[in-house]
């Protein structure tokens, strides 16, 4: 309840329009130390070795713990201090230290994910110049917090806060707002009444946690800074995706609101603008944030990889993918787990066999949930066991997690069927793997990932989700000072936020419903080099709007959409009343007096840029309302791809815009030839005045009998 009125607030409240101009400096360093030797300790002895390791460097006890930000425990074993440099490089000599790196403390995502996109700095014509970085925007970001040390926020280059800025900085555990708050984190605080208030105290024993905007979490800060990190040059995860680290919005003011908690959830559910579609692919109908006023993110995958060679002692060599800095391991003993165990990934764990010490070994995990802990606990129970590496067949398209010193090659099951082959071909498998490369190659197709939640939307069929799709694939992002391989609809979601900032800056008057047409209208239906987006699961198929909504997120064309197709409150009224709402419900929903239209508006006129008609019987016709936002006197046409078996006639077929003519609406009329229920087909509705192309994706889905559960 109310929640249209806490949307509609939220857009206003998140996005304001300020000024600032450019000075001042700012520095921290944290280093991260890798250790070899992985140690198989309990997590307080972990943490004790580590500090013993500063002691004699730093002196004090209290010196050692207030340097020490975190331990690291799985995958690979080190910590993260900070540091002086001089210190760093003393650390760096002693024995048990492999390297010493500066914090990779932002997301490396943002090392090409950007350009990928196109977004680059590089022409004072980019979008990123017009709307100058996203410099009068402060983004609210509502999610698990702020890790203030992150350098992605740092406010190197920012004047003084913005006068207008009427939020506040807050302290609290481990955070003090004179320290951690700066020109560029203006506003932090956390909201945990109403999460007492639904599950009585917070015990941070029970749950760990801080009470305080500290992320304890990770994902807010790789969510914020996704959306507007600072510009940090010549960045790499151990050499790995080298470039340089920034947000899409990199000029930003950043307001943190702490509303979700680790391991409990949010207190403040809903009130997203931009919000991921949701990780249950690739099964349909598992779309998240149906709303029709939320922009809904699919993630894709980018054209990077980070190839991972494999050579068998047939000395056939194939190519998996890892985040493994090396050095070369091998050759060595290879494995499959010997009976009693299957080779599923799982077992390992529960089975700890000392047969895979000083191996490496193969395993298969069927696991389709993106968060399972398959791929942690096979590498935790081989290492565990004293094997070396550990090489695991599954489906494609899920993070890869970062070892940089204990190889977890992925490959897919085919490739894991031939190394299976060649272990039980020979008395004894051996393995050589390789350091992982970088590769940037507009070979690599574009996919939408497995677990992207797909369309239809179950609840409203007839509003397209998703509404767009963004790279969300294997992105090496910070969490805490330390950097973990997130993959996820969240972490394409920010990617949007960038550019809906960005959008904001050059256009504030621009209303979500604009912003959100301009994004979905201009999206590229292939990948940026003109190859085709597939769609991952349990076949790989070309992508449809299910998959992608209007398709990938194309920043620079979403600045010049040429039409949008507008909403305003009366649309979501509309809307609503064209649900379940009548008279009263609307009017306790708005919080003020509010009158349904009678007859029922027909969701399917809902001015979407996008047509979904979930039954069509025969024909039906429809409105669209668009406003030109391009040059005053346009002349645009449309043309048609209709659905297979689905004909479209649009009236009038060319729109004539001219200083006084700005807003022009048309009818669509569409019909069907199909005899039987059908599933949905595709096709697009275009304006185009040569120069503009306004897309919309249509989908259509043909009931001639009355709907029932067709289980074929
Ligand atoms: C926060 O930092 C300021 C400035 O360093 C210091 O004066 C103050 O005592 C700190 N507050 C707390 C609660 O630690
Ligand atoms: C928090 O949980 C721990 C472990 O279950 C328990 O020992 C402690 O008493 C709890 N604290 C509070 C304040 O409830
Ligand atoms: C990030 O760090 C937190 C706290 O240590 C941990 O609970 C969480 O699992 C980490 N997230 C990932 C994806 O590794
Ligand atoms: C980037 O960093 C690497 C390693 O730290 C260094 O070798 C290289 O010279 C740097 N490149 C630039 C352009 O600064
Ligand atoms: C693999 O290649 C190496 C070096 O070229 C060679 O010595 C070895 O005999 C080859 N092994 C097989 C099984 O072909
Ligand atoms: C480990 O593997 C060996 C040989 O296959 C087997 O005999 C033994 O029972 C296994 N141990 C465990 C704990 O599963
Ligand atoms: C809502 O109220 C208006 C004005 O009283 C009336 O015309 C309309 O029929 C009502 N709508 C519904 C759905 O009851």
């Amino acid at each position: 309840m109310g929640q249209l009125n806490i949307i509609i607030t939220m857009v206003l409240t998140v996005v304001l329009n300020l000024q600032i101009s450019f000075v001042l400096a700012h520095e921290t360093k944290v280093y991260v130390v890798y250790l070899g030797k992985k140690t198989h300790d309990h997590p307080e002895s972990v943490t004790e070795s580590h500090h013993q390791l500063l002691r004699p460097l730093l002196g004090s006890k209290k010196e050692v713990h207030d340097s020490v930000v975190y331990s690291y425990r799985h995958g690979f074993s080190g910590f993260a201090a900070k540091l002086t440099e001089s210190q760093a490089q003393q650390i760096s000599q002693l024995p048990e230290v492999v390297h010493v790196i500066p914090n990779t403390l932002y997301e490396l995502t943002t090392t090409r994910t950007w350009d990928y996109l196109g977004l680059s700095p590089g022409t004072s014509k980019s979008l990123l110049h017009k709307a100058n970085m996203g410099s009068q925007v402060i983004v609210g970001v509502i999610d698990t917090g702020v890790w203030p040390e992150s350098e992605m926020f740092n406010d190197k280059g920012y004047g003084p806060i913005p006068s207008r800025w009427k939020g506040g900085c807050v302290s609290g555990e481990l955070f003090n707002a004179s320290i951690h708050c700066n020109k560029k984190l203006i506003g932090a605080k956390y909201f945990v009444d109403g999460l007492v208030a639904e599950i009585g105290v917070l015990n941070t024993t029970e749950n760990p946690e801080y009470l305080s905007p500290r992320d304890f979490n990770g994902h807010g800060t790789h969510v914020a800074s996704t959306v507007g990190g600072s510009f940090l040059p010549n960045v790499s995860y151990l050499g790995l995706g080298r470039g340089t680290a920034r947000g899409g919005a990199p000029g930003v003011y950043l307001a943190i609101y702490k509303a979700c908690w680790s391991q409990i959830g949010c207190s403040a559910k809903g009130i997203h603008v931009v919000a991921s579609a949701g990780n249950n692919g690739p099964a349909a109908q598992t779309i998240a944030n149906v709303s029709p006023w939320i922009l809904t993110v699919a993630a894709t995958t980018l054209d990077r990889s980070f190839p991972t060679a494999i050579t068998l002692g047939n000395n056939i060599t194939t190519l998996g993918q890892a985040i493994f800095a090396g050095p070369e391991l091998g050759f060595v003993d290879l494995t499959d787990p010997e009976r009693p165990l299957s080779g599923d990934c799982a077992e390992l764990r529960a089975n700890p066999n000392k047969t895979m010490q000083g191996k490496v070994v193969l395993c298969f995990t069927a696991d389709l949930n993106p968060t399972s802990m398959a791929v942690v606990n096979a590498v935790t129970a081989v290492s565990n066991a004293g094997g070396l590496g550990v090489i695991i067949a599954r489906n494609p398209t899920y993070s890869l997690i970062p070892t940089p010193n204990f190889p977890c090659v992925m490959v897919d099951f085919e490739l894991g069927t031939d190394i299976l082959f060649y272990i039980r071909s020979t008395r004894s498998p051996i393995v050589k793997i390789h350091a992982s490369r970088t590769l940037v190659s507009h070979h690599v197709a574009t996919k939408v990932a497995t677990f992207s939640s797909r369309g239809p939307n179950s609840i409203s069929p007839a509003i397209l989700k998703p509404d767009i799709a963004a790279p969300g694939v294997n992105i090496v992002a910070a969490n805490r000072t330390g950097v973990v391989m997130r993959s996820g609809t969240s972490m394409a979601t920010p990617v949007v936020t960038g550019v809906v900032v960005l959008l904001k800056s050059l256009y504030p008057h621009w209303s979500p419903a604009a912003v959100r047409s301009a994004i979905v209208t201009t999206a590229w239906k292939t990948d940026p080099s003109g190859e085709p987006i597939f769609a991952d699961g349990s076949s790989r198929k070309l992508a449809d709007p299910f998959d992608y909504g209007g398709g990938l997120v194309n920043p620079e064309k979403a600045a010049r959409p040429g039409l949008i197709y507008d909403m305003t409150i009366a649309d979501y009224v509309s809307y609503l009343c064209s649900t379940y709402y009548n008279n009263v419900s609307i009017s306790q929903v708005l919080e003020k007096k509010t009158v349904c239209p009678n007859p029922k508006p027909s969701v399917l006129d809902l001015n979407l840029p996008s047509i979904t008609i979930p039954n069509l019987k025969d024909e039906v016709t429809l409105t669209r309302t668009v406003t030109n936002v391009g040059p005053l006197n346009s002349i645009y046409k449309v043309m048609i791809d209709p659905p297979i078996g689905v004909s479209m006639t649009v009236t009038p077929d060319t729109l004539e815009f001219s200083s006084t003519t700005k807003i022009v609406s048309f009818k669509v009329r569409v019909s069907t030839r199909h005899k039987v229920n059908t599933g949905y087909y595709f096709g697009s509705l275009t304006w185009t005045d040569s120069v503009h192309n306004v897309v919309i994706p249509v989908s259509v889905r043909t009931q001639i009998f009355q709907r029932y559960y067709d289980e074929n």
